[in-house]
């Protein structure tokens, strides 16, 4: 299905906003995603993971206790597992204060939320479905939800949604439910396993420190489902030479906390 856009090129790779600008907001917030609007950024990516009774939320760990104050809002319910919690109790928490006073009060966002903001900016999302193994049927929920908020229409017209994840499955059955959507392996297969990905993914993402001229040849070698070549989005990179070492490579995008640093860096190339 050609009507699949591409997403960025060695020549111009996009810049993606890790957890939003997190280098610069509380990552996962609707606040790291105005950040990078602010700084002109045109992607976001973020951590998708679901409540005890059902509601899909923005979070990166499996527990709550490192980006909020769970641990005193409910000192008895350690490990503070995000599948623990009710989306009530998840919204009475302050996801901001740990990153910095200015930012007490930003709660953790749901989906629906996360969306709206990502479209009022007219920025592109690369959802990442994360520990989608704790969330039996997580993929046909975010689809649901994604449909809902418009979404669809977007990825498939405007090219401005990627969904990625480490769980191969998960990826597989997203691409068997909507086809239309581009997805994205988070890891480095092996360039003999390529084949095997490009039935249901068009990106693979490999770690910055795992990637080399090599590697980025031998994917875009491969050809992906939409009939276009694979790509490669890389993370997480926050320094101007590391930039211009994976642009090097010829990525099509780079995933970094601080997406203005990048940019610069990519500037004039
Ligand atoms: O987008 C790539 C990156 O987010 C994957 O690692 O742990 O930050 O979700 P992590
Ligand atoms: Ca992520």
């Amino acid at each position: 299905a050609s009507h699949v856009r591409a997403v960025g090129s060695a020549e111009h790779p996009v810049v993606i906003a890790h957890r939003g600008a997190s280098a610069y907001a509380p990552e996962n917030t609707l606040a790291a995603v105005d950040k990078a609007a602010s700084l002109g950024i045109g992607w976001v990516e973020n951590d998708v993971q679901r409540t005890n009774d059902g509601e899909l939320v923005v979070v990166h760990d499996d527990s709550l206790a490192r980006t909020t104050d769970v641990e005193q809002v409910f000192p008895d319910r350690a490990p503070w597992k995000v599948k623990d919690f009710t989306a009530a109790e998840i919204a009475r928490l302050d996801a901001g204060s740990w990153f910095g006073s200015g930012y007490a009060g930003t709660r953790v966002p749901t989906l629906e939320q996360y969306l709206r903001r990502v479209e009022a900016h007219h920025q592109k999302l690369l959802l990442e479905i994360k520990n989608p193994e704790l969330y039996p049927g997580i993929e046909r929920q975010i689809l649901k939800v994604l449909a809902n908020e418009g979404w669809l229409d977007r990825a498939h017209v405007g090219g401005r949604l990627v969904v990625q994840s480490f769980n191969a499955d998960s990826l597989r059955t997203v691409h068997e439910l909507k086809p239309g959507i581009r997805t994205g392996f988070l890891g480095r297969p092996a360039v003999a396993d390529l084949p095997a990905y490009a039935r249901f993914t068009d990106l693979v993402n490999p770690s910055a420190t795992s990637l080399s001229l090599g590697y980025v040849a031998a994917v875009h070698a491969v050809t992906g489902p939409h009939g276009r070549p694979l790509g490669v989005f890389t993370w997480t990179v926050d320094d101007a030479a590391g930039a211009r070492r994976v642009a090097g490579y010829g990525v099509n995008g780079v995933i970094t906390n601080k997406p203005d640093v990048v940019r610069d860096a990519l500037k004039g190339r």
